[in-house]
C-alpha cells in the first residue's frame, strides 16, 4: 500500500525514481511525488494527483534538463490516500517546517492528531490533511545535523505502521529509512544503494538486497550501510539474492498485466507442485512445514486466516482439510482474529494466507496465533516478505511476481498448495493409499487442465460480450464452488465495477432471489460433483425468475437445458476443480472488463498490498 523508491548514488535520480514508482504503481496510484536533494542546494519536489506518467510529465515541463541530470539523490512515493483526499498538497513528499528535511511514508501514524496539535500550539502551520507531514514536521523538531537520532526520536513517539525514506539538506548523499509494519528493503548496487517499499522496484538495477526488520533504522549511502535494530544496536542484516529477472515485472506482449498472469498459470501452478508430490506414496513432501509427523497428527485443529483472494483460498482450503485430513479446519478473517480473542492453542496450526505476506491483518493474526502458544505457518507468495519471515516455517506458492491489483495466479498457487497440505496432513492421519494416489494424480494434472481451460479464452470472451452491459451479476456454489464463486464475484466487481454477489447456491432463494430482473447474469458452477442435482435445482429456481443462467460445466457432462451459456472445464476432481474453475470466472471478469473500458491492472480506489487495518 503506496509505494516508495530512493535512490543514493552516482546517476541522475529523477529517471531511476519515475522508473521505480511505475513498477511500484500497483501498490497505490492516486497521487505520487517526488524529492530531489542536490549537494548545498534546496529540497526540489514535485507532487502531482494521479498516476505516475502524469508526475513524469510534470518533470518534463518543470525540472530543467540540468537538475535533472546532476541530482543523484532522491525519494518518491505513489499514494494510496488514507489520511486526506489524493490532492496534489496530500501528496508525498512532506517537509519539516524550515523545508530542510523531507520524507516519503507508507502506512498509517495513528496518533497523528496529538502530535499535529502540539505542533499547530508551537506554531507549526500545515499544509497538507495528512498523518505524514505531522511525522515530517516532528523529526524537523527533533533535527540537529544527526538525521538518523532525529528520525529515532520522532518514531520514539509515534503510533502506528510505517516504512520512510526521509532526507536532508545538510546531510547530501545520505537517506535515513526506519519500517514498522510496512515493508522496505535495501537493494546494494555498484556504488549505488536504492530502498524501496518492495524488491520489484530494484530488480532492474540490482539483485543484492535486505530486507529491513520491523524497528530497524537504516542509514544509507552510495557504498555504506548502516542498519540498527529497535535498541539501537548495529546489525548485520543478511544479503539476500532476488532471483527475478526483469521479465517477471513486465507485460511481455500482453495487454495488460492481468492476462498475462492468468496465462502464466499453468506454469505458476506448475512451479507450486513441482518436487512436492509424491505419486507412489500419494502424498505431497512439503519441507517448509517444518513439523514431525507426529506433531501433525495431533492436531486437533486448523485455522486458516487471510484476507480477500487469500481468504477465499482459504476457504476451498476449509473443505479440502476437512475432507482430505479428517481435521476439524475453519477459516477465520485476519481482520477479525486477534480481536475476538481467539481460542487457539499449541494443538492448533494456524495458516496465515498471504500474496503479498505484508497485509496487516494477516500479519497482526499471526502475531496474535503466536502469543497464543499455535503452531503457525504461512502460505506466501512474496519470498523474503514480512509474513514469510515472522512465521518462520511455511510454504511458498513460487507464482513469482503478481502486479496485477486483482489477485489471478497467486489464488491458484494458494489453492494448489493448500490441497497438497491436506494431502500431506491427510496422509499422515486417515487417508488410503488408494485415495491418496488418486488425489495425487490429479493434481500432477492440474498444468494440463489449466492449459485446457485457457485454451478457451475466445470462447469465454463470448460469453463475457453477453453479460458485458448487465450492472448486477450472481455467482452461485456449493462446497468448495461456493468460495469459488465468492473469488469470481470479487474478481468481477474488482475489475469491472459490475455489482456481483457470490453466494452458496442454496442461500440464493433465502433472499437474494427478490434481486433478479429478467436477463441478470448468474453465473452457477455446475461442475460434476455430489451435489450437482442441487445446483442445477438452484439453478431452475433462478431461470424461473427471468435470471440469465452461465454455467460452469465439466465437459463431456449429459447436456443441461436451463444454461444459456456455457464455459466447459476438465474432467476432475471436485476439489482439484476449484482451480480451473476460477480460472475460467478470472477470463470472465477480465473481458467484461476490457469491453467496458476499465483500468484492469489498477483498478479505482484499490490497492495491491494492504499495510494498514
Ligand atoms: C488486497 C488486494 C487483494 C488481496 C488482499 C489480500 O485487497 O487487492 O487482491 O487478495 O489484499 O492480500 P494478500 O497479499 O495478503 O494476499
Amino acid at each position: 500500500m503506496c509505494g516508495i523508491i530512493g535512490y543514493v548514488g552516482a546517476q541522475p535520480a529523477t529517471p531511476i525514481l519515475l522508473g521505480g514508482l511505475r513498477r511500484l504503481e500497483y501498490r497505490g496510484y492516486d497521487s505520487a511525488g517526488l524529492a530531489l536533494q542536490e549537494a548545498g542546494g534546496p529540497l526540489v519536489a514535485l507532487r502531482s494527483v494521479g498516476k505516475v506518467a502524469r508526475l513524469a510529465e510534470k518533470v518534463k515541463q518543470e525540472l530543467t534538463a540540468e537538475r535533472q541530470a546532476t541530482a543523484t539523490v532522491g525519494i518518491a512515493h505513489t499514494r494510496w490516500a488514507t489520511h486526506g483526499a489524493p490532492t496534489e498538497a496530500n501528496a508525498h513528499p512532506h517537509f519539516s517546517a524550515d523545508r530542510k528535511l523531507c520524507l516519503v511514508h507508507n502506512g498509517i501514524i495513528e496518533n497523528y492528531r496529538a502530535i499535529r496539535a502540539r505542533l499547530e500550539a508551537k506554531g507549526h502551520v500545515f499544509t497538507s490533511e495528512t498523518d505524514t507531514e505531522a511525522l515530517a514536521r516532528l523529526i524537523g523538531e527533533h533535527y540537529q545535523g544527526d538525521l538518523r537520532k532525529a528520525v529515532g526520536q520522532a518514531l520514539a513517539q509515534v503510533e502506528g505502521a510505517y516504512g520512510i525514506a526521509v532526507m536532508a539538506t545538510a546531510q547530501p548523499g545520505v537517506l535515513v529509512v526506519a519500517r514498522k509494519g510496512s515493508p522496505l528493503v535495501l537493494g546494494l548496487g555498484e556504488g549505488e544503494t536504492l530502498v524501496a517499499s518492495d524488491a520489484s522496484a530494484l530488480i532492474a538495477h540490482t539483485q543484492r538486497v535486505i530486507y529491513l526488520d520491523d524497528g530497524d533504522i537504516a542509514t544509507v549511502t552510495a557504498n555504506t550501510v548502516d542498519i540498527r535494530d529497535r535498541h539501537d544496536v548495529l546489525r548485520e542484516r543478511e544479503v539476500a539474492e532476488l532471483g527475478l529477472d526483469l521479465g517477471a515485472v513486465e507485460k511481455g506482449g500482453y495487454e495488460h498485466f492481468m492476462l498475462k498472469e492468468i496465462f502464466e498459470q499453468a506454469e505458476s501452478v506448475g512451479n507450486a507442485l513441482r518436487g512436492r508430490l509424491d505419486t507412489e506414496h500419494g502424498t505431497a513432501v512439503l519441507a517448509g512445514m517444518g513439523t514431525s509427523p507426529r506433531d501433525l497428527a495431533e492436531l486437533q485443529r486448523i485455522v486458516l486466516v487471510g484476507c480477500g483472494t487469500s481468504l477465499h483460498a482459504g476457504q476451498v482450503g476449509e473443505f479440502a482439510f476437512e475432507d482430505l485430513a479428517d481435521l476439524n479446519a475453519e477459516v477465520q478473517q485476519a481482520a477479525e482474529f486477534r480481536y475476538r480473542n481467539p481460542l487457539v492453542g499449541s494443538h492448533d496450526l494456524v495458516l496465515a494466507i498471504s500474496q503479498s505476506g505484508e497485509t496487516a491483518d494477516t500479519l497482526a493474526a499471526v502475531r496474535e496465533a503466536k502469543e497464543k502458544g499455535a503452531l503457525v505457518l504461512g502460505l506466501v507468495n512474496v519470498v523474503g516478505s514480512t509474513i514469510a519471515r515472522e512465521t518462520g516455517r511455511g510454504v511458498f506458492i513460487h507464482a513469482g511476481p503478481e502486479i496485477s491489483v486483482a489477485s489471478t495466479k497467486a489464488f491458484t498457487g494458494q489453492v494448489a498448495v493448500l490441497l497438497l497440505m491436506a494431502l500431506r496432513l491427510g496422509r499422515g492421519r486417515r487417508l488410503s493409499l488408494e485415495r491418496g494416489r488418486v488425489l495425487a494424480a490429479e493434481l500432477a494434472r492440474l498444468p494440463e487442465l489449466i492449459a485446457q481451460v485457457l485454451a478457451q479464452n475466445d470462447a469465454i470472451a463470448a460469453v463475457a460480450g453477453r453479460m458485458a452491459a448487465a450492472e448486477h451479476a450472481f455467482f452461485l456454489g456449493r462446497g468448495p464452488m461456493h468460495p469459488v464463486a465468492l473469488e469470481g464475484a470479487l474478481k468481477l466487481k474488482e475489475i469491472s465495477y459490475v455489482h456481483a454477489e457470490g453466494y452458496h447456491a442454496a442461500e440464493m432463494k433465502h433472499g437474494p432471489i427478490a434481486l433478479l430482473t429478467p436477463g441478470t447474469p448468474v453465473v452457477v458452477l455446475a461442475n460434476r460433483s455430489p451435489q450437482l442435482d442441487k445446483v442445477w435445482s438452484n439453478a431452475e429456481e433462478c431461470k424461473a425468475r427471468g435470471a440469465r443462467i452461465i454455467a460452469v460445466v465439466t465437459a463431456g457432462s449429459a447436456a443441461d437445458t436451463i444454461a444459456d451459456d456455457r464455459i466447459v472445464i476438465p474432467e476432475c476432481d471436485p476439489l482439484v476443480a476449484t482451480i480451473p474453475a476460477a480460472i475460467a470466472l478470472q477470463l470472465l471478469a477480465y473481458h467484461v472488463a476490457r469491453l467496458r473500458g476499465c483500468p484492469i491492472d489498477q483498478p479505482r480506489n484499490l490497492a495491491k498490498s494492504v499495510t494498514v487495518e
